[in-house]
């Protein structure tokens, strides 16, 4: 049967027509839908959506336009086991990667895509990552068989006609991404709310600028331009081009003196980055605006200084957690509306709920679809349960984020969970160090992926499962920044940890909006304002020099987060040689120099 195609193809880019007309004939799809990214558009998706049982429509007057959604219960989160860079080479993915021969995985996947679309309809989403009106625009063409993950690009990506459009003016270059649930439906067969497939499989092919995923319908698996294309593909590319594509935040910070800085910060997923862009300083007179919640794309400028933009269009925040206290932006921009829930519970008067938001329902529905009160054993919400939201509606949202140039970064932050060791702040003694800050890195793992939570493991510049190649010369990459370009005019890179524990297991940091605190101390020690005690490790608050003013914190727990304690830091010597050592000859030296300083200087 040949597909039906709802929409005449609405352009005469040859490889975007290639690129359809092949995966049309592997998958065969019932009906090919090219996406315009309209409103009428949306409409029928979310009916058709509902329809399926896959969203169910919440209250307009609480969430306008808004929907929740619940997953299958195994298709939850990334599945870093499945995740593989297939580069022509093995060399050239590295030691942290999954490989697999790239004409191998097209066999094996071609198998599984063969006749997986039946029954369904196939959407042509044509998008870019980044402004449409950059110098060089990235654009993708997702071609995916789920209607979810339809609607959730057009929240995440710019797409639709404009797109296609410029695509075509231009004859553009585009990353072809093909997404599959995995699900094929026969004559006659029911569909199911989440479809999804036990085998999944997420590949990148570098050296082809290609995404193919099958098996998985959940955001990071599916929606392709973002983890896929803005960070695997992306930092493949910008080794090659000498820029840097990092799972960054960016923020902008003003003081009430009114000077701004501009700050993007590195955390694994989970850890408290899009907390940070959306934080409401508690300090008097700080003010930050949000400019991307979870990607950076930087380039050094003509100035000499590093340029970032957000490519997203989007935020795919954590839901738990979030509430009026500890995010109040985040609250203001999805009772707006217009966002997809997935994995929470749905409430009787037709809304969501998560742990730590306030006002437990009597009763709801949890995200695996049981009944649930405040008194059950098991959660609400999946922990990894997702909002995704228009960027646009954020109100506090820099008008620098429509800027293609971006802004140029003054600060870069690392930072991870960690119950010991990790001080509050450290500033970096250079370029160098602050390098092997990044590529030391370590987090308890999260549910943002799939596996065991809460085990501490190495994930540099929190890239682990995201570097497009090999991580040694992903580090020789962020070496070769700082040395060819003007080191004052770099930013300066500093480590946090909001996530330090007592002997009772609690935060020694209150940490969200009260982070503002630790964000005017890196402003004020960029500007050589504040000041500092140099350490093993790099240079801390010196006492005083961070503003605890009105902070409702005891003096030894402020201690205790900011200690450096050598003991602890001499037990994390053998683990950094051991995680250097997986690099052999790809470990740019300068990472030995500077571990070999840290020894000494910790007197091992
Ligand atoms: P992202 O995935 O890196 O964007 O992380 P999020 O900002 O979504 O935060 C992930 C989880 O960490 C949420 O449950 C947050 O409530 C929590 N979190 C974020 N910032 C902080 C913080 O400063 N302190 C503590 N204790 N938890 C935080
Ligand atoms: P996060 O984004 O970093 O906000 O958790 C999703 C992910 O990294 O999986
Ligand atoms: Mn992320
Ligand atoms: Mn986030």
């Amino acid at each position: 049967m040949t597909a039906e195609v709802t929409t005449a193809a609405p352009t005469t880019h040859q490889g975007i027509l290639d690129f359809v007309a092949e995966v049309a004939a592997m998958t065969t799809p019932d009906r090919i839908h090219w996406c315009t990214g309209s409103d009428e558009e949306w409409t029928e998706l979310t009916d058709a959506l509902v329809a399926t049982g896959t969203f169910t429509r919440l209250d307009p007057a609480k969430k306008p336009n808004s929907f929740h959604a619940a997953s299958d219960p195994t298709d939850v989160a990334r599945v870093e086991d499945r995740t593989y860079i297939c580069s022509v080479e093995e060399k050239d993915c590295g030691p942290t990667n999954n490989w697999m021969d790239p004409s191998e995985m097209k066999a094996l996947m071609r198998k599984l895509y063969a006749g997986c679309m039946k029954g369904r309809t196939m959407y042509v989403v044509p998008f870019v990552m980044g402004h449409l009106e950059a110098e060089h625009p990235m654009f993708g063409v997702e071609i995916t068989d789920s209607a979810y993950v339809t609607a959730s690009m057009r929240v995440m990506a710019r797409m639709g006609s404009h797109v296609l459009e410029k695509m075509e003016e231009l004859d553009a270059d585009f990353v072809p991404a093909l997404h599959s649930v995995g699900m094929p439906l026969e004559e006659g067969q029911d569909d199911v709310a989440w479809p999804c497939n036990d085998t999944k499989y997420i590949v990148q092919f570098p050296e082809e600028r290609t995404i193919w995923s099958f098996g998985s319908g959940y955001g990071g698996n599916a929606l392709l331009g973002k983890k896929c294309y803005a960070l695997r593909i992306a930092s493949a590319i910008a080794r090659d081009e000498g820029w840097m594509a990092e799972h960054m935040l960016i923020l902008k910070l003003t003081s009430p003196q009114k000077v701004t800085k501009y700050v993007a910060a590195a955390f694994p997923s989970a850890c408290g980055k899009t907390n940070l862009a959306m934080l409401e300083p508690t300090i008097p007179g700080w003010k930050v605006e949000a400019i991307g919640d979870d990607i950076a794309w930087m380039r050094v400028g003509d100035d000499g200084r590093l340029w970032a933009v957000n490519p997203e269009y989007g935020f795919f925040g954590v839901a738990p957690g979030t509430n009026e206290h500890t995010n109040p932006n985040a609250m203001k921009t999805i009772n707006k509306g217009n966002s997809v829930f997935t994995n929470v519970a749905l409430t009787e008067d037709g809304d969501v709920w998560w742990e730590g938001l306030e006002n437990p329902p009597a009763q709801a529905t949890s995200w695996k679809g049981e009944p649930w009160t405040p008194d059950s054993e098991e959660l609400s919400s999946h922990p990894n349960s997702r909002y995704c939201t228009p960027i646009k509606q954020c109100d506090m949202l820099a008008p620098e984020y429509d800027d293609p140039r971006g802004v140029p970064i003054d600060a870069i932050l690392f930072g991870g969970r960690r119950k010991t060791t990790i001080p509050l702040v450290t500033e970096a003694r250079d370029w160098a160090h602050g390098t092997f800050m990044g590529a030391t890195l370590s987090s308890e793992t999260t549910a943002a992926a799939t596996g065991a939570v809460g085990v501490v493991r190495r994930d540099p510049m929190a890239m682990l499962p995201f570097i497009g190649y090999n991580a040694g010369d992903y580090f020789s990459h962020w070496i070769n920044m700082g040395k060819e370009n003007d080191a004052a005019k770099m930013p300066k890179i500093f480590y946090v940890n909001w996530f330090r524990r007592d002997d009772e297991g609690g935060f020694l940091w209150p940490g969200f909006g009260e982070n503002s605190r630790v964000l005017k101390w890196v402003i004020e020690r960029i500007d050589g304002q504040a000041a500092a005690v140099e350490t093993p490790i790099g240079h801390v608050p010196a006492p005083g020099s961070l503003d605890v003013d009105g902070l409702d914190v005891d003096e030894a727990a402020l201690q205790q987060a900011l200690d450096v304690d050598v003991e602890e830091w001499k037990a994390e010597i053998p683990q950094i040689t051991e995680w250097f050592e997986k690099f052999g000859d790809d470990l740019p030296t300068v990472l030995w120099t500077e571990l070999d300083g840290l020894k000494a200087r910790l007197g091992v």
